[in-house]
């Protein structure tokens, strides 16, 4: 067991979404800790509550309660612009929907992120072309996402997720919208990143894909209702 602090902590996390005078509680205390170079998978029924902690590990929202420490640093009670910049900083995303821009190449697409970061313009094709070889992509930097498989699509988004070397990358349900070859690629390539030494907390609702994880939470009516390793030869 690693003794350094975790890159994820969350203390008492409460997430209420108020819609007029509706009130809807959809994290109702939530205490997890993410060490490094974990690989954790969360699962739960639709509407447990995964895109909303996500969205809070992701630092795309705050909690409405509790404490948020990320990398140590608590974010939990961050203004927007410095939690843009934790986020740049700290975390790559992949999403279902690959999210890329279809009138930029591949290369472009990865590199937006170190335009964000301030990356000198000199290092940022070097770093995205790299990023793209290590997704198996190294000879489609010129492509646009209309050139390229869905697979091929969120290798993309993967390769922009690691781009700035972020401390944690964060998937929710990347192989969604994937068939089953080119899940299993995406997959793989997290495993590979996991092997490298990369924390990663990815999203699914199928119990195969959460099996390749090291460690599953389940999540249920915004708590977590368990929290289990994956035993040694579960997907891997
Ligand atoms: N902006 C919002 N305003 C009000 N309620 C919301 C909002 N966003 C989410 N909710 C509610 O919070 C609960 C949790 O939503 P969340 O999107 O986190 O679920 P999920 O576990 O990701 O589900 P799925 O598997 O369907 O993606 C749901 O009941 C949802 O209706
Ligand atoms: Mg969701």
């Amino acid at each position: 067991m690693s003794t350094s602090a975790p890159v994820v902590s969350l203390n008492g996390v409460r997430k209420t979404y108020r819609s007029g005078s509706i009130e809807f509680e959809a994290l109702r205390g939530v205490d997890m800790e993410i060490a490094a170079g974990e690989y954790v998978a969360v699962v739960g029924p639709s509407g447990s509550g995964k895109s909303t902690l996500m969205n809070i590990l992701g630092c795309l929202d705050v909690p409405t309660e509790g404490s948020y420490h990320l990398g140590g640093e608590d974010v939990s009670t961050m203004s927007e612009a410095s939690l843009a910049h934790v986020r740049n900083r700290r975390i790559g995303f992949v999403f279902q929907q690959f999210n890329l821009l279809p009138s930029l190449p591949a290369w472009r697409n990865v590199e937006l992120p170190l335009v964000y970061a301030g990356a000198p313009r000199s290092q940022r094709r070097e770093r995205a072309a790299r990023a793209l070889e290590r997704v198996g992509l190294g000879d489609r930097l010129e492509n646009r996402p209309g050139e390229l498989s869905g697979g091929q699509q969120q290798r993309v988004a993967v390769a922009r997720a690691l781009v700035t070397e972020p401390d944690i990358i964060l998937a929710d349900e990347p192989t969604g919208n994937l068939d089953s070859a080119s899940s299993e690629a995406v997959l793989a390539l997290l495993d590979e990143l996991h092997a490298s030494g990369r924390t990663i907390v990815l999203i699914t609702h199928e119990h195969e894909v959460a099996a390749r994880a090291g460690r599953n939470l389940t999540i249920r009516d915004g708590l977590i209702t368990a929290d289990e390793p994956v035993l040694a030869g579960g997907g891997r």
